[in-house]
């Protein structure tokens, strides 16, 4: 999960990053009282998880609460790259003599963490890291030792910080790594690191990415979902503990195994070719041991997708054999039914593997006016597309 820079900049202030007051509006006029708190002046910059937002116009000085509240309008509501600025942080601003940048991220090729470092950070790093990259440092960080003092220091000197801010810069460093160790992150960076005319080492903006694998032990990050830019379909599949994305196509699709569900999504983008382009409505793997609950809640969801035309439900029977997936699947159908969510659309249902047999003759028996089964998978794919296409 992405974070908002003030979200980010929260993390960083809880584990003793430096950074300075700022907070968080929605509407222009808010900027007037705030501006004034921060002291009559104040960096308005707009709150969307993209880079480059001070050169799409998104990060303004205002030297005045009028010219804050007239900054703030011009930023709220702007698009940058595809995303609409619903919130704008109000900052202190900075008396800025130099700017840097730092980060750890997961370096998964390498199987370790990276620390990367530069003393030419700010807006145009990555053109620095494209066509200088011996002025970005980057120092490998071993998982069981993490950023010591020691590790800071060669990583300040490996990027050659000036030598007054040396001290300032490795406690820096070393509490950026807590926040990337405490919160379970996958990115922290910080762009710029700056170098205050008073000769003070600040952190002015910040990007956070965590790892969500990890929410089971990080109850608070909870509080960081944006609600709002949520999928509701994705949303209400979250609650029911199912492995949902929506796409934008109109063939729904249910399948145990995740890499079952990627190459069924693969094959009825194929076979929609033929008609009419349709395309995949959505992922959902119901996973190895799938009950009727399952089954019923995965149609639910997909049924209740309004671009949906057509449902293909593609089952490799496993530990959970297909006699079990079968009744799964017209339990689930009686289950809908008495709850009104009659199923309306058709389903195309393929199964095979342990029991297929069986499973299938359970489905031809419930005999459901809408289901109707194919063997092979390309040619249930080719069915479901069809069917989404008329
Ligand atoms: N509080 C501040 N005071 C003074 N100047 C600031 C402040 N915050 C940001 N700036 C200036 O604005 C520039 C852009 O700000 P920031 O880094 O937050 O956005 P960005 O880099 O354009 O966004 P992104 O990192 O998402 O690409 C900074 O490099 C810095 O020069
Ligand atoms: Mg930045």
């Amino acid at each position: 999960m992405d974070l908002f820079e003030y979200q980010a900049r929260d993390l960083f202030a809880k584990h003793g990053v430096p950074v300075l007051a700022g907070e968080v509006i929605d509407t222009p006029e808010a900027a007037r009282q705030v501006t004034a708190e921060l002291g009559g002046r104040a960096v308005v910059k707009a709150q969307v998880k993209t880079g480059g937002r001070g050169k799409a116009g998104g990060v303004k000085l205002a030297a005045d609460p009028d010219d804050a509240v007239e900054k703030a309008g011009q930023i709220l509501g702007m698009d940058i790259k595809g995303h609409t600025v619903h919130k704008v942080m109000l900052a202190q601003t900075a008396d800025i003599a130099d700017e840097y940048y730092v980060s750890y991220l997961l370096d998964r090729a390498n199987r370790t963490f990276l620390a990367m470092a530069s003393v030419e950070g700010g807006m145009d790093i990555e053109e620095v890291a494209a066509t200088k990259p011996e002025a970005l440092a980057r120092i490998p960080v071993d998982a069981n030792e993490g950023v010591t003092e020691a590790k800071a220091r060669e990583i300040v000197e490996a990027a050659r910080f000036p030598a007054e801010i040396t001290d300032q810069v490795v406690d820096v460093l070393q509490s950026l790594w807590t926040v990337f160790v405490k919160e379970d992150a996958l990115l922290v960076e910080v762009n710029p690191l700056v170098k205050t005319a008073e000769g003070k080492v600040l952190a002015l903006d910040g990007k956070v990415s965590l790892d969500a694998n990890a929410e089971f032990r990080q109850p608070d990050h909870v509080a960081f979902e944006d609600k709002a830019a949520a999928n509701p379909l994705e949303a209400a599949a979250k609650a029911k503990g199912l492995n949902y994305v929506k796409l934008d196509g109109q063939v729904g699709i249910i399948g145990n195994g995740a890499g079952l569900v990627m190459s069924t999504l693969d094959v009825v983008a194929y076979a929609g070719e033929k008609h009419s382009a349709v395309k995949p409505a959505n992922f959902l793997d119901i996973g190895g041991g799938a009950s009727a609950d399952v089954m019923a809640n995965g149609l639910e969801i997909i049924l209740g997708d309004p671009d949906v035309r057509s449902v293909f439900v593609n089952v490799f029977g496993g530990i959970t054999a297909c006699d079990a997936v079968a009744n799964g699947i017209v339990q689930a159908l009686e289950l809908l039914k008495s709850k009104g969510e009659d199923v309306t659309k058709p389903l195309v249902v393929r199964l095979d593997g342990n029991n297929a047999e069986l499973g299938r003759k359970i489905l031809s028996d419930a005999n459901h006016p809408l289901v109707e089964q194919v063997d092979t998978m390309d040619g249930a794919a080719d069915r479901a597309a069809e069917l989404a296409a008329k």
